[in-house]
């Protein structure tokens, strides 16, 4: 067995690896490549002290994981180290890995009933209304800021496009768009503040069901509420709640990554002056070496079984390990290159319930990252690239600030022209 390298979580760990200490590790590819040399395409690692489960790395068994709902469950309260106590109502994993009553807690034919009006409102967005709105509130946000000199691109811009995209598309108003983004920053705040931020959210939404009930239009909102498959307003309006909520936070971290990528790496720096690099291969690199999901939580055994060789218990937890199936040597050689055009990365997740949104998602990050690029002249970064480090968690590796410089100007980014 090779020696873990510099900077590898195993320096640290006598028994299973922490996860949150994978993700924050110097090297994903080396770090994953050690851990498979040891364990093979799954490991045990630890969720907390106490709680492990399985990292599934390999790209085979990454699809038996997803795909095969007989044997591995979506729902969590089929998960026994929760249903025996081991881990606590009040643990850190809740918002990621405790059950809810929507379509990404369902399994089979009931997780289909509550997908399709996903996908069905999904592919009715108009992408040319969406284009033009995207691109105004990208153009807003920069003009709060162009005077300075200088921003956060993390902060002041990548978190805050996903919600007012995804707002404007449901069929709220610029204004409504933004007390939703006050809701929702409340609900990342303190205890108390999360639970009026979640009641503000949830009000501001059943507000647009009901207006729509009322007068239909062509958003999303309305595609839910005349949806035959959801049967109650609440599953309405929980559907419009998760399509809402899942792309915050991936959508955020995708366009960071990417302009962190196109500022810092000579490759696409030189498209800006017409180099052979852009926008969709940046997104596309990036979704191969740091997807948004570094890890997803999780499937749960529904039987004793075997995956990569591991025996599985019922009740185990087990972890989509995305930025790993993407080096799996059986289906990815590595090199310096990227390769251009090769979408069949896993950083969407794949089976039933693989993103539904990864249309839109490129679409309103591919805008974000022009209007950045084109809209703030000598954009570059404000401090050495090793200093943009990534937020702690177990799941994602988002980056917690992306500090830019420019020159100041008055002039606009143009609109629409930008391919
Ligand atoms: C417009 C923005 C987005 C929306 C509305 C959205 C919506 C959703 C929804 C509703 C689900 C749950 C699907 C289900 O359980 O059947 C989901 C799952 C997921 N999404 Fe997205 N998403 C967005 C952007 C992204 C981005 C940018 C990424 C990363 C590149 C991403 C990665 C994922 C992953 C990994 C899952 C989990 C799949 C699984 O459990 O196997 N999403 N998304």
């Amino acid at each position: 067995m090779t020696t873990p390298p510099p900077g590898c979580p195993a320096h640290m760990a006598a028994g299973p690896v922490p996860l949150s200490a994978i993700t924050a590790s110097a090297s994903l590819p080396d770090t994953y490549r050690w851990l498979r040399e040891k364990s093979g395409p799954v490991a045990r690692v630890e969720l907390e002290p106490g709680v492990n489960a399985w990292l599934v790395m390999g790209h085979a068994e990454l699809l038996e994981l997803t795909r095969n709902e007989r044997v591995f469950s979506r729902d969590s309260r089929n998960w026994g180290d929760y249903r025996n106590g081991v881990v606590s109502p009040h643990s850190g994993l809740g918002p990621m890995m405790f059950y809810r009553d929507n379509v990404t807690g369902a399994d089979g034919m009931e997780h289909r009933r509550l997908r399709r009006p996903l996908d069905d409102a999904l592919a009715a967005v108009d992408q040319r209304q969406m284009r033009r709105a995207v691109e105004r509130t990208c153009q807003d946000l920069i003009t709060a800021f162009r005077h300075r000199g200088h921003a956060d691109l993390v902060s002041e811009y990548a978190r805050i496009i996903p919600l007012l995209a995804l707002a404007h598309a449901s069929g709220l108003n610029p204004e409504e768009g933004h007390n939703l983004l006050e809701a929702l920053a409340a609900l990342f705040g303190s205890a108390q503040d999360s639970q009026e931020g979640n009641r503000r959210f949830e009000e501001i939404l059943a507000r647009l069901i009901r207006a729509r009930q009322a007068n239909s239009a062509q958003d999303l909102a309305s595609s839910l509420v005349q949806h035959t498959d959801l049967r109650s307003d609440d599953e309405k309006l929980q559907s419009l709640v998760v399509l809402i909520s899942a792309g915050q936070q991936t959508l955020s971290a995708w366009i960071s990554r990417a302009l962190y990528l196109m500022l810092t790496d000579s490759r696409f720096e030189n498209r800006l002056r017409g180099g052979r690099l852009g926008v969709d291969e940046a997104l596309d690199e990036v979704l191969w070496r740091d997807p948004p999901m570094t890890h997803m939580p999780a499937r749960y055994a529904l039987i004793d079984t075997h995956l990569g060789n591991q025996a599985i218990t019922r009740g185990d937890a087990l972890i989509l390990g995305l930025a790993a199936t993407n080096t799996d040597p059986r289906i990815h050689i590595d090199g310096a290159e990227p390769e251009i055009g090769n979408r069949s990365h896993v950083g969407f997740s794949t089976g039933p319930h693989q993103c539904p949104a990864r249309t839109p998602a490129r679409l309103i990050a591919r805008i974000a990252i022009e209007q950045a690029l084109y809209g703030l002249p000598r954009i570059a970064l404000a401090v050495p690239a090793q200093d943009v480090v990534a937020e702690p968690s177990p799941w994602t590796r988002h980056l917690a600030s992306l500090p830019v410089t420019f020159t100041t100007t008055t002039s606009t980014a143009p609109s629409s022209s930008i391919r």
